[in-house]
């Protein structure tokens, strides 16, 4: 018998354009399905894992309201109160862990600690945050797009700040779903072209100036100066990053009707003005929602494959 090919989502680029297809229109069906009060149980017995070695709100509670309503249950890990924090070795716990639950959520620092859990790993692991990408985040910002704006295929998107994972995961996605990426970051946090594929090239444009790469776009979006497990450089990123601030000058760049898009939390005053963030081209709380369509969708994909009802 030839065992049954686990596939994980570490990064935007382990789904191809078929598989977004695929789980971009189920997010659709399961949020008609949420919003009408189906029931929809087909994770029913399902054990969900979610390892957290950073904070959350949003991550851990649409991953956890959302297996629920798959008919699933959650178990939260930190490394506060479990051996995580203590040194056990990743593969350990990675055997450990899978052999418990059916499927895995993770944020950790570098993405090598998710890739080598992945590879020891007997269940589906997702990526809820790593240094490096953010990939459920663009999945819910791309869904959100689709959602008010239709397909981000030929679409452009502008990216104002910091080189962080949120942008490389935008890079991927650019890649993957064929739509423009104009970003701009401040002298001294440019991207790390090392983690960036020469393929994306063609997707991609950098601009020194963040109204320039604004011009044009159908969707404005950043993200916080300092992230996650960087929070000693916040002083000297605070100066470095004054004219990163997405305000109304910027958004009139844009296309009328564009959208603004933060992952939150967000830092009015900082990354962006309040009256944008708070604004009617601010789009925040759709995206916030939509994490918990479309990690359900992703679940469902990830345990059952594809579907027809
Ligand atoms: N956007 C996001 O991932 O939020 P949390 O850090 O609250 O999970
Ligand atoms: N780039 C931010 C995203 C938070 C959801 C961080 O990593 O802290």
């Amino acid at each position: 018998m030839t065992e049954k090919k686990i596939r994980h989502y570490l990064q935007f680029k382990d789904f191809s354009l078929d598989d977004y297809d695929y789980v971009l229109e189920r997010a659709r069906i399961l949020k008609r399905k949420f919003k009408s009060y189906e029931t929809y149980h087909p994770l029913h017995d399902r054990t969900l894992a979610m390892i957290f070695e950073k904070n959350s709100t949003r991550t851990r509670l649409s991953f956890e309201a959302g297996i629920f309503q798959l008919g699933g249950h959650a178990v939260f890990l930190s490394t506060r109160d479990t051996q995580f924090g203590r040194g056990e070795p990743i593969e350990d716990a990675a055997q450990v862990v899978s052999r418990m639950v059916d499927i895995i959520m993770i944020r950790t620092f570098g993405q090598h600690i998710i890739q080598r859990f992945a590879e020891n790993s007997r269940v589906p692991v997702i990526n809820g945050l790593t240094n490096e990408y953010h990939p459920c985040q663009v999945l819910a910002d791309v869904f959100t797009c689709y959602e008010l704006r239709g397909p981000i295929t030929e679409k452009t998107v502008a990216w104002v700040g910091d080189a962080n994972n949120m942008l490389y995961t935008w890079i991927e996605a650019a890649q993957i779903l064929g739509f423009k990426l104009r970003l701009s970051t401040p002298p001294g946090y440019t991207l790390d072209h090392s983690l960036v594929s020469p393929d994306s090239a063609p997707f991609y444009e950098e601009f020194a100036d963040p109204n320039d790469a604004c011009t044009g776009a159908d969707l404005v979006t950043t993200d916080v100066w300092t992230s996650m497990g960087f929070e000693a450089e916040n002083e000297v990123r605070k100066k470095a990053f004054a004219d990163w601030c997405v305000d109304s000058d910027m958004m009139a760049r844009a296309h009328p009707d564009a959208l603004f898009m933060h992952c939150l939390p967000a830092h009015r005053g900082e990354e962006v003005s309040a009256d944008v963030i708070d604004g009617p081209q601010s789009v925040v709380w759709d995206e916030a929602e939509n994490k918990l369509h479309v990690q359900k969708a992703l679940m469902e994909y990830l345990l059952l494959g594809k579907l027809n009802h």
